[in-house]
């Protein structure tokens, strides 16, 4: 069986074919990273238009890369949402004329969903039940996953998402949009200068709350004033120390209190390389399983989404080439 894979919900056009015997064959992506730049953040309209102007060459082009033809495949997969309205749509109406034209069913898929099972695009492929720490740029969220398409959120942000106290943080020390990846490479030049806060970790709940630590970043640039690049890279290296040791030390109270053993990690934050060793050390230490997806399935692409849609081929495979996206939708509605 042959999937292609479709993600339009946000800055990045991703098509991908994942087969039930091969695995993933191919993927292709457009970013709109340098598009929206300008800006400092995502403008919507322009990524719609962006979409629609490269969703069918990209389609295309990995029609050509992986040597198959429209008539191999048996399904298309798209994200649903949550997202952008206008970027789903793009996604939506093309997958579902696609299938339309080929007489194949379609999957709608939960953009977070995509995220959470990546790993599985590896050799090394988790099991359930697991913990998942799910931080991108507009989530954070730990989630108990006790099995495809049952999920209890246990843990969520109250204001900031982690990707987006990155990318804020990294603004104001002028490293541009989206700031996370600059951020990280700056704050391996930095030392621990600067202490700054490690919001709710000694809190009860798995809740995380990051805008606290985005005033305090503001108020060091402040205080700072002017700013050395000595400072710049001092700051990034605390700003990073303290968000990762806050999802570090959640995701472990997390899995204590779950009983699992288990973590999977995914989202564009889950690309952080800092955090990423921290996890290493804490699941050998705490004798835990530990599971990322590769970099580049970390932030949003097609492969996510194939493999989402195969992995849920029995549950929501559909017919009747209706669409509607669903901008706002929880991931636990999906059980
Ligand atoms: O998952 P994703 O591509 O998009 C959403 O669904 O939100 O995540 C994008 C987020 C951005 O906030 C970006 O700054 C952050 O992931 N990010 C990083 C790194 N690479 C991407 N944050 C920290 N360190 C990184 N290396
Ligand atoms: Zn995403």
């Amino acid at each position: 069986m042959l999937i292609l894979g479709i993600e339009s919900s946000c800055d990045e056009t991703g098509l991908a074919l994942y087969c039930s015997n091969n695995g993933l064959i191919g993927h292709v992506l457009n970013s709109q990273v340098e598009l929206h730049r300008l800006y400092g953040g995502v403008v919507p309209e322009l990524a719609s238009r962006d979409h629609i102007q490269f969703i069918l060459p990209l389609l295309d082009e990995l029609l050509k890369k992986t040597s198959s033809t429209m008539e191999d495949i048996d399904a298309v997969a798209y994200t649903k949402g949550p997202g952008l309205s206008g970027a789903l749509l793009v996604g939506a109406s093309v997958a579902e004329s696609l299938a339309f034209s080929l007489g194949i069913p379609t999957i709608p898929v939960h953009h977070l969903e995509g995220h959470l099972l990546s790993p599985f695009l590896e050799e090394n492929q988790p099991q359930f039940p697991f913990l998942a720490l799910l931080v991108s740029g507009g989530h954070s969220q730990l989630i108990h996953v006790k099995q495809l398409g049952d999920y209890e959120i246990i843990g969520d942000t109250l204001d900031d998402a982690a990707g987006e106290a990155f990318d804020k943080s990294a603004q104001l020390l002028g490293l541009g949009y989206p700031g996370g990846a600059a951020l990280s490479k700056l704050a391996q030049q930095g030392n621990e200068k600067f202490s700054l806060p490690r919001p709710l970790v000694n809190s009860d709940d798995l809740n995380f709350s990051f805008s606290g630590l985005k005033t305090a970043v503001l108020n060091l640039v402040k205080k700072q004033s002017p700013l050395s690049d000595a400072d710049k890279a001092d700051i990034a290296f605390s700003f990073q120390e303290s968000i990762t040791d806050v999802l570090v030390s959640k995701s472990l109270k997390a899995l204590e209190q779950r009983n699992l053993s288990t973590l999977v990690i995914s989202g564009g934050v889950g690309a952080n390389q800092q955090l990423r060793q921290k996890l290493k050390e804490a699941s050998i230490k705490f004798n835990f399983h530990l599971y990322f997806p590769s970099l580049e399935f970390c932030t949003d692409n097609g492969a996510m989404i194939a493999i989402a849609g195969y992995m849920r081929n029995q549950l929501s495979k559909k017919t009747d080439y209706e669409f509607s996206v669903r901008p706002r939708w929880k991931l636990n509605e999906l059980n």
